[in-house]
């Protein structure tokens, strides 16, 4: 399924779902082969931060090969599991993102927590999901477990099978 990770990714969507500004801190849990994290580090350059977190180093390595070859040097990647707690201390970001990402974590709730945990108040979050993945998300229930975490509805961007939701640390 690797081939997947290479389909042009909507990041036009991305960016009017997200709203980078330069100088921002985001954040991206799950960047595989780094399509959206270029774009990212590219909109909040040159004073802004991307992290990128990953549970698999290939990925990193994919993310920080391709940010290498487009002169982008604005990307911090950090090997860790989304499911534990975060290795950021509180309110660091202004936004965060993933995309086909959520479905595939263990334990979704306490990743969203800790998003929460280390967005600043009003920060955002995009969380973007396609049915067809096997690891899909309704939106239903990802909007129960957002409001769990601490995170209003902002708006949505796309019919519930491929969408991309963005929240607002409340
Ligand atoms: C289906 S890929 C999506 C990649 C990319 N976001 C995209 O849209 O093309 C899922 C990504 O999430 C990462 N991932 C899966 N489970 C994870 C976890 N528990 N913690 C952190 N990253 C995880 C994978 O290593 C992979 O990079």
């Amino acid at each position: 399924m690797r081939w997947v990770l290479r389909l042009p990714h909507p990041t036009g969507v991305l960016q009017r779902a997200l709203e980078p500004r330069p100088g921002e801190c985001v954040l991206e849990i799950g960047p595989g082969l780094g399509q959206a994290a270029t774009s990212v580090a590219t909109w909040i350059a040159p004073q802004g931060r991307l992290d990128v977190l990953d549970v698999q180093q290939v990925m990193l390595d994919e993310t920080m090969r391709r940010a290498e070859r487009m002169d982008i040097d604005n990307i911090t990647p950090t090997l860790a599991a989304a499911e534990e707690p975060l290795p950021y201390p509180e309110a660091s970001f202004d936004a965060a993102y993933l995309s086909g990402v959520l479905g595939e974590i263990p334990d979704r709730q306490r990743t969203l927590n800790e998003l929460h945990r280390v967005l600043k108040r009003g920060g955002r979050l995009v969380v973007a999901e396609i049915a067809g993945d096997p690891d899909f998300v309704p939106f239903g229930s990802l909007r129960r477990q957002a409001a769990l975490a601490g995170f209003e509805l902002d708006r949505r961007l796309g019919p519930s099978l491929a969408y991309m939701a963005r929240f607002l640390a409340v």
